[in-house]
């Protein structure tokens, strides 16, 4: 156990953190370079488009005779909570800062939970090769927070590979080996007489069906050996045991202080559920599981219907494939009027839903409409029956309603100076409450406010890059439910409430939210051959109103006699436009127009 080196890398969102992965399995020969592909960590293809880190993928590096386990970690903060886990499995972190930018808000949080799980941290300067980078400011940002002399932060390129040996050789000086540091220092374990492991990431591999990412605590995994789940108390015998090398390298055992997989023969990442303790000893019923274990909480809730009515089993086999993989997903039927049998998903956040609408339209070629998210609400009726929703359509009649009750966030801001006040009118103007300014230096601050969730998911983070040209970043986590004067705001198409559209919203914001969303659909929805009404109502009060006028022309009536092909082109166009469209009584709807109703600005 004295040789191994287990470690994570925690960045803000481009920092640099896959290259540098990258350049730790080139320089210690666990790929061949003729092998590497650029960040050969983010495995699917969607994370490898987007650049982004989705899913955290270990892998065991040997270095001057020294085991190193490397858990990358998502950036995202919809994907915070499995940060948290990958960090429980480990002794110390590496901090990677971008010499050109500095700290940025998620580099704070990856690094107040990396304190958090005592971790021993490796400050790093990335991308010192860029004219842009100033390491000496971005230096004493980090002395000041942490407390670590400049002299001892090492500046690096993930890039060209500059100082990377350097970086290797003082994980294995400075983090502390399994004995002395992480997860059992803390709990004070001492023998190896029981098995105890800690699931950090539950995966589902289609060959060989729910592996469970293991940290061994104390103790060894064998395959056949009997073992069971402490906290959901199901019995395991793993059918295989295996590291990452990155790919999967079935080996004999597992030791204590190791990280590797355990093919668990489980049927869903539901039952191996990530934080819970893989236990193998005489006495179950008395032993405390490892802590760490904590349910993924969706924080948004769309509605997800198929434009053909006819592929809703097709959708809900993808909803289930998928989350066999995806323990944060949830879903529960819903069955709308206006859009047919569908899906209530909750997701951890507005990336998390992009991407699991992006994956089933891809694997599973799927054509849907997805509603406008909304955060859950909690409702008190006069009989003091408390409900919980997570959508408009949901709400019982006002005349029953004593108080409503909303989602509020914890924000935190980085920002350069300049833009300090251009971010306190957006959160002013947000609903949010100021509550707090620090500095990193004189040059940049750190606002704290609290904001409600739903105005946080809506554009905040677009208005905050383009007030703050991109500089500022933000991250934000959950705090309570408050009681505010919210209300439904219904959209009427043709006189009929499209309830899909329907949103909660708060008295102060209907007015002209109401007014911006009937002139946006009325770019969106396409004209009829009479015309159609939009309305912005509250319960009976039409707070805004447009109309589409009727269209006359026929569509190819323009095009000259002879050109069949062109005028065949046209049409297939507009069918091809028409398929992700929904008809809403007589009017057609685009799917532009169920998210239209997010814009609440110019
Ligand atoms: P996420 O996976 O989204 O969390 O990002 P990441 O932190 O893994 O960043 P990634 O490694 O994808 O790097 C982001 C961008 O910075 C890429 O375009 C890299 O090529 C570039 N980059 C990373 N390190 C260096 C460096 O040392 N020098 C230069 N010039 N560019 C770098």
């Amino acid at each position: 156990m004295e040789n191994i080196r287990n470690f994570c890398i925690i960045a803000h969102i481009d920092h640099g953190k896959s290259t540098l992965a990258d350049r730790f399995l080139e320089l210690t020969k666990t790929v061949e370079k003729r092998l590497m592909k650029e960040q050969l960590l983010d495995s699917m293809d969607l994370e490898r488009e987007r650049g982004i880190t989705i899913k955290l993928q270990p892998v065991r590096m040997e270095w001057k005779g020294y085991q190193l386990n490397l858990i990358d970690t998502p950036g995202h903060v919809d994907f915070q909570y499995e940060v948290s886990r990958s960090l429980a499995a480990c002794e110390g972190a590496i901090l990677v800062v971008d010499a050109t930018q500095g700290i940025e808000a998620q580099t704070l949080s990856n690094l107040y939970l990396a304190l958090d799980h005592d971790l021993e941290i490796i400050p790093v300067l990335n991308k010192i090769d860029l004219p842009a980078a100033d390491p000496e400011r971005v230096a004493i940002e980090i002395e000041n927070i942490l407390g670590i002399p400049r002299a001892d932060i090492i500046a690096i390129s993930a890039k060209e590979g500059t100082n990377v040996d350097l970086l290797l050789d003082r994980i294995v000086a400075k983090i502390p080996n399994p004995l002395q540091g992480g997860l059992r220092k803390k709990l004070q374990i001492t023998t190896d007489e029981e098995t105890k492991a800690l699931i950090f990431d539950s995966v589902y591999d289609s060959y060989k069906g729910v592996l469970a990412f293991v940290r061994v605590i104390s103790g060894e995994i064998r395959r056949g050996q009997k073992l069971s789940l402490l906290r959901t108390k199901i019995d395991l015998d793993p059918l295989e045991v295996g590291i990452f090398s990155p790919q999967y390298k079935p080996s004999e055992k597992l030791s204590a202080g190791e990280v590797g997989y355990v093919v668990t023969g489980l049927k869903s990442t539901r039952e191996a559920r990530v934080g819970d303790t893989i236990y193998g000893g005489k006495d179950r019923a008395h032993t405390t599981p490892l802590p760490g274990y904590a349910l993924a909480n969706p924080m948004v809730f769309s509605g997800i219907f198929c434009t053909e009515g006819s592929e809703y089993p097709l959708l809900r086999d993808a909803l289930e494939k998928l989350s066999l993989s995806d323990s944060a997903i949830s879903f529960e039927p819903e069955n709308s009027v206006a859009l047919g049998n569908g899906f209530r998903c909750g997701f951890l956040g507005l990336l998390h839903l992009d991407i699991v609408q992006e994956r089933l339209e891809r694997e599973y070629d799927l054509d849907l409409i997805v509603t406008a998210p909304s955060v859950k609400y909690v409702v008190t009726t006069s009989k003091k029956e408390v409900l919980e929703i997570s959508s408009a359509a949901e709400l019982p009649d006002p005349s029953y309603i004593e108080t409503i009750a909303e989602p509020i966030a914890k924000v935190e801001i980085i920002t350069p100076q300049e833009y300090i006040g251009g971010l306190m009118e957006l959160i002013q103007k947000k609903r949010g409450i100021f509550k707090n300014i620090s500095y990193l230096n004189q040059e940049r601050a750190v606002i704290a406010a609290e904001v409600p969730m739903a105005n946080l998911v809506t554009d905040f983070y677009d208005k905050l890059k383009s007030i703050s040209s991109g500089y500022a970043s933000m991250n934000y986590e959950f705090t309570e439910m408050r009681e505010d004067d919210l209300v439904k705001m219904d959209i009427l198409v043709a006189g009929e409430i499209v309830l899909p559209l329907s949103q909660m919203l708060h008295r102060s914001e209907v007015q002209t939210a109401g007014s911006i969303i009937v002139k946006k659909l009325k770019e969106i929805i396409p004209k009829a051959n009479f015309p159609i009404a939009l309305q912005a109502a509250v319960g009976s009060r039409v707070l805004a109103r447009e109309t589409i006028s009727a269209y006359r022309k026929d569509v190819t009536a323009g095009l000259y006699g002879g050109d069949v092909t062109r005028k065949n082109k046209l049409l297939k166009k507009q069918k091809k436009g028409k398929k992700r469209m929904k008809a809403m009584g007589k009017v057609d709807l685009p799917q532009e127009a169920f998210l239209a109703v997010l814009k609440r600005e110019e």
